[in-house]
C-alpha cells in the first residue's frame, strides 16, 4: 500500500510593514473606495530592504516545521513556488535549504505564477505516495513589491508580500491529500506576465526603459478566466476524490479579489461561510495566499482535523488547478523541535562548506593547471 502524504504542519511570515489604500492614494491615482469596491483589499505588506522571498520563506517553513516537530535534516524534498525568486538561479528552494539546514533534502523552485502552491503540493504529495520521499516542505514565497510598477494602479494595488509552508508527511492511515488537479493554457500567456530578466529580454537599458521588468496585466481578461476555472478545477478535484460537493467542510482559494471567489462559489453552489477571504489585510501574495489562508483558519478554529478542505487556484501561464486533502493536524509526538536553535550551527555550517570549497579549490587550481 502507498502511503498517504498527510499535511503535518504549517506556517507563515509576511513583512512587518503595511501599506493601507490610503498609503497608496499618496502615490498613484486611487482611492480606498476603489479598491476595496473592486477587489476586497484593505491593506497589503511590503517587504523591508532586508526581506526578501528566502527571508519570509525560511520563517514560515520553521514554524511549519515547528508544528510539524519535525527536523530539518529529516526533509528528503523542499520544493519553493515562486514567482519573485531571489534570482533565476540558484534557487530559492536552496538557499532556504540552507538556511535549515536540512542536509538531506533535494530542493528546486516551481514556477507556475500563483498556481504555484498548488503544484507544489501535487508534486510534493507524489512524490509521497510512490515512497520517493517521507517528509517534504512545500513552501509560497514572493517578494512582488519588488517587480510591481509602482506608477500603474491596475497592478500596485493588487499584491502583497508573505510566504506560507507546509509540511508533509508520509503517514498510513487514510487521508491527506485526497487528489489535485493541475491544468494550463499557454495561448493566454499574454494576459499577466513579466516579459523581461528572462533569455527572450534579458536586462538592457532597453527593457528597463520600457518597463519589461514590471507585472503585465489584462485585468478584465484575467477575471474572465479565473472565475471560469475556479469552479471547474474544484469540481474536477472532488471528483476525483470520489466526493461531492457537499462533503467539502471549506474552500480556501487563491486570494487574488474577492468579487472572484464569491462568483466561483456561487457558480459552485457553495455558501460563501464555507469559504475563507482574508484578502482584506494581504492584498494578492501569490504563492502564499492559499497557505496564510490555511495558517489563519487554522487559528480561528476554521479549519478543524477531520475536516475535508478544497484548496483552488489561478495565475499567470495561463494555469490553474485545486487539490482535495482531509485535513489532519500534526501527527502524534511529544518530541519538541526548535528549529531557532539550528539557525546558528546551519550559519556556521554553511560558512565551513564556503571555506572548504575555497581550499579546495585553490588544491585542485595548483595540481590542474589551467589549459
Ligand atoms: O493572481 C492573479 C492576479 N490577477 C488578478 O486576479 C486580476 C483579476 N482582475 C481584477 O481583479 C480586476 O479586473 C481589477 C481589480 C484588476 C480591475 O477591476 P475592474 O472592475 O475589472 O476594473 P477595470 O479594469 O474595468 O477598470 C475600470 C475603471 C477604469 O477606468 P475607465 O477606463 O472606466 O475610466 C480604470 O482605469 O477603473 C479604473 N481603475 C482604477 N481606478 C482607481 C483601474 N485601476 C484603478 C485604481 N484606482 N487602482
Amino acid at each position: 500500500m502507498s502511503p498517504y502524504a498527510h499535511i503535518t504542519g504549517w506556517g507563515m511570515a509576511v513583512p512587518k510593514r503595511v501599506m493601507t489604500n490610503d498609503d497608496l492614494a499618496k502615490i498613484v491615482d486611487t482611492n480606498d473606495e476603489w479598491v476595496r469596491s473592486r477587489t476586497g483589499i484593505g491593506e497589503r505588506h511590503i517587504a523591508s530592504d532586508e526581506e526578501s522571498s528566502a527571508t519570509l520563506g525560511f520563517d514560515a517553513s520553521i514554524k511549519a516545521l515547528q508544528v510539524a516537530r519535525l527536523k530539518p535534516d529529516e526533509l528528503d524534498l523542499i520544493i519553493v513556488a515562486t514567482s519573485s525568486p531571489e534570482h533565476i538561479f540558484p534557487a530559492t528552494a536552496c538557499i532556504i535549504q540552507d538556511r535549515l539546514g536540512a542536509n538531506k533534502a533535494g530542493a528546486f523552485d516551481l514556477l507556475a505564477a500563483c498556481t504555484g502552491f498548488i503544484y507544489a503540493l501535487n508534486i510534493a504529495t507524489q512524490s509521497i505516495r510512490v515512497g520517493a520521499a517521507r517528509n517534504a516542505l512545500v513552501v509560497g514565497a514572493e517578494t512582488l513589491s519588488r517587480f510591481v510598477d509602482w506608477k500603474d494602479r491596475n497592478t500596485c494595488v493588487l499584491f502583497g508580500d508573505g510566504a506560507g509552508a507546509f509540511v508533509l508527511q508520509a503517514g498510513e492511515q487514510e487521508g491527506g491529500v485526497l487528489s489535485s488537479v493541475m491544468r494550463s493554457d499557454g495561448s493566454g500567456g499574454d494576459l499577466l506576465s513579466l516579459p523581461g530578466g528572462g533569455s527572450k529580454h534579458p536586462a538592457t537599458v532597453e527593457s528597463v526603459r520600457e518597463g519589461l521588468h514590471f507585472i503585465r496585466m489584462n485585468g478584465r481578461e484575467v477575471f474572465r478566466f479565473a472565475t471560469r476555472v475556479m469552479a471547474q478545477a474544484t469540481q474536477d478535484a472532488v471528483e476525483k476524490a470520489q466526493l461531492k460537493i457537499e462533503d467539502i467542510q471549506l474552500v480556501i482559494p487563491h486570494q487574488a479579489n474577492e468579487r472572484i471567489i464569491e462568483t466561483a462559489m456561487r457558480n459552485l453552489k457553495i455558501p460563501m461561510d464555507r469559504c475563507v477571504v482574508n484578502l482584506e489585510h494581504y492584498g494578492n501574495t501569490s504563492t502564499a495566499s492559499i497557505p496564510i489562508a490555511v495558517c489563519e483558519a487554522v487559528g480561528d478554529g476554521r479549519l478543524k482535523p477531520g475536516h475535508r478542505v478544497v484548496f483552488v487556484g489561478f495565475g499567470a501561464g495561463l494555469t490553474w488547478g485545486a487539490a482535495v486533502a482531509v485535513w489532519n493536524g500534526p501527527t502524534d509526538g511529544v518530541r519538541e523541535v526548535l528549529p531557532y536553535s539550528y539557525r546558528l550551527y546551519t550559519r556556521l555550517r554553511s560558512l565551513a562548506r564556503r571555506i572548504l570549497r575555497r581550499i579546495e579549490a585553490f588544491i585542485w587550481g595548483r595540481r590542474y593547471p589551467s589549459v
